[in-house]
């Protein structure tokens, strides 16, 4: 949440080139942006806009803002100022002791303009600075303040950024005569193959050709650059309307490409995935949101194999796991940046369990803490939902059960995903008749239940409809209250699940308007598989284009939906 740059370079750029920078990053936050190069101060709210003054600069620090402490105003907006206007800050994290030290700074004089907890950092390095170098106060920094930050700094007469970093990720790209710093690598992955990546609790200070990484205690440290392999044409947008629309259409080429992973690039990888799974006395996964819905999938099917699994969502998982040395937590997430995730595997490491992962974004946080990980290879997703970076995380997890004797032709998932979305017109039609409703229900039983909380997901997030993705025999304890005549039910009935017939009846019976989601029996949606694991998946791909098109009917802004953010670094 909120992304950070800071642009130092030999050569001038333009404003226009520090802020197309910017809205690569903008799927981290849209609720304000702002920049700051040492003459000019821009802060405003709303999605990136880019200004048309021909202003061009060496150095610059940008924010683009998922608002947490603070509403959604300029003011409130980053970058962040000292009194005497000799710091300029761009933050993203909580600095949870916040209102100690501003009540502390207040009492020394310090006028604050904004409500966030980020102001504090701009007077606490002007308060510092009264008796202290810069380092030591970013050694302070690092000691005192309580929570998570990237921070960069820039102090008005030096030409160089100061950045510092706990928990929130920050990378610094090496560039032709520039150093760019970021929140991540999308931000110069077109111009550049090669970073270094700050651990927790190390600053650096940035200059056009050059740059010092720092230990908290202020001790220089050597790092090492790393080379990333990221297919950038895949970031444009091109033909389509939506990035949404762009990605979902992209599912078979990512499955194929994945699949094709597994006997080339990542078959070592692969192979001491399912040897660690293997020696594990328990096997946990931990994940949030979509990606929960993916591992919850995973566990369904290692059951399937005779194989006890678990998966418990990411911010209740200190509460709920008991974990040991014997354990492997296997993380699933699209960002590798998510910080309910991060959270419970600190906890899993405290514990001595084994982490793995299966992560979208190389080099991110969560693989870094990875004893092995999984490339989901399904490229950026820039749209804030998750389409093909849940069907390759749900594909990863069928071909790890395939391993354990769950019968599935992988082969074929990828023709099966084409001819699912070749229903877009039928799905289109359901989508103009219901996407008016205020409630909708989806229901699944066994493997479908996973697809039904992600389908309600999707509605929910994209759509703005209220849903409510069930288990179909939880239904009669309670919910069918709420069915009246009209409700639309969708049902996921895989493979003539009976039971789930019988839970599509009874809404029926009630006057609910059943939409059916099956392949062995005539639906109103037929997926064409009879195998239970690609069930899961194209009936997720159903839900995916559902949601797309009801979001259109009703004008929504589906790529950036309200209130959303694609990387949810705060807990
Ligand atoms: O990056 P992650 O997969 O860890 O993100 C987890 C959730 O925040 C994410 O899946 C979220 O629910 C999406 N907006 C769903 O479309």
């Amino acid at each position: 949440m909120c992304g950070i740059i800071g642009l130092i370079s030999e050569q001038e750029f333009t404003l226009k080139e520090a802020f197309m920078k910017l809205k690569k990053l903008e799927y981290r936050g849209y609720d304000s942006f702002g920049y700051y190069d040492t003459e000019i101060l821009i802060k405003k709210t709303g999605h990136i806009d880019i200004p048309r003054k021909n202003k061009k600069s060496k150095i610059a620090i940008l924010h683009t803002r998922w608002a947490t402490h603070g509403g959604v105003t300029d003011y409130n907006a980053h970058p962040h100022q000292s009194c005497d206007k000799n710091i300029t800050i761009v933050h993203n994290g909580i600095i949870e002791n916040y209102q100690e030290l501003k009540d502390d700074l207040i009492k020394r004089g310090h006028k604050f303009r904004s409500e966030t907890d980020s102001e504090v950092v701009a007077h606490y390095f002007e308060e510092k600075l009264k008796t202290k170098s810069i380092k030591e106060s970013c050694v302070d920094f690092i000691n005192e303040i309580k929570g998570t930050f990237a921070v960069l700094l820039i102090k008005k007469d030096e030409n160089r950024i100061y950045a510092l970093k706990r928990d929130s990720p920050l990378v610094l790209g090496i560039c032709n005569n520039k150093n760019i710093l970021a929140s991540d690598i999308y931000a110069f992955s077109d111009i550049s193959d090669e970073a270094i990546f700050f651990e927790n609790d190390e600053f650096a200070i940035v200059e056009k050709d050059n740059y010092m990484f720092f230990d908290q205690h202020g001790k220089k440290i050597n790092k090492k650059i790393q080379k990333f392999l990221w297919e950038q044409e895949e970031s444009e947008k091109k033909k389509f309307r939506h990035y949404m629309i762009k990605e979902i259409m992209e599912e078979p080429k990512v499955v194929k490409r994945l699949l094709f992973s597994f006997k080339t690039e990542q078959k070592s990888n692969f192979n001491k995935f399912i040897e660690l799974i293997k020696k594990s006395k328990k096997i946990l996964f931990i994940a949030a949101g979509t990606s929960y819905h993916a591992s919850l999938l995973g566990v369904y099917y290692l059951h399937e194999c005779g194989i006890e699994a678990q998966t418990l969502i990411a911010s209740e998982f200190r509460h709920f796991a008991t974990i040991d040395k014997e354990t492997i937590v296997i993380a699933v997430t699209q960002s590798g940046e998510t910080m309910d995730v991060i959270d419970g595997l600190k906890y899993a490491q405290k514990k001595r369990a084994k982490i793995i992962s299966i992560v979208n974004v190389p080099y991110s946080t969560i693989q870094r803490m990875s004893e092995v990980s999984l490339n989901i290879l399904a490229g950026q997703e820039v749209c804030v939902a998750a389409t093909k970076s849940f069907v390759n995380q749900v594909t990863i997890l069928l071909a790890i059960a395939k391993e354990f004797g769950f019968k599935i032709n992988l082969d074929t998932l990828a023709p099966r995903i084409e001819s699912m979305l070749k229903q877009e017109n039928k799905i289109k039609k359901i989508a103009a008749e219901i996407y008016m409703k205020n409630d909708i229900y989806v229901l699944g039983r066994g493997l479908s239940y996973p697809v039904a909380r992600e389908v309600a997901l999707k509605i929910k997030e994209i759509s703005y409809i209220h849903a409510e993705g069930m288990m179909g025999g939880e239904l009669k304890h309670g919910t069918i209250a709420l069915i009246e005549k009209g409700t639309p039910v969708i049902a996921l009935i895989s493979n003539k699940d009976y039971d789930m017939l019988s839970n599509a009846k009874e809404v029926e019976a009630r006057g609910a308007n059943v939409i059916k989601v099956a392949n062995e029996l005539n639906g109103d949606i037929n997926v064409p598989t009879s195998n239970d694991g690609k069930f899961g998946v194209l009936a997720a791909i159903f839900g995916q284009l559902l949601t797309y098109h009801m979001a259109l009917e009703r004008n929504l802004p589906i790529d950036k939906p309200r209130n959303l953010a694609k990387s949810v670094t705060v807990k």
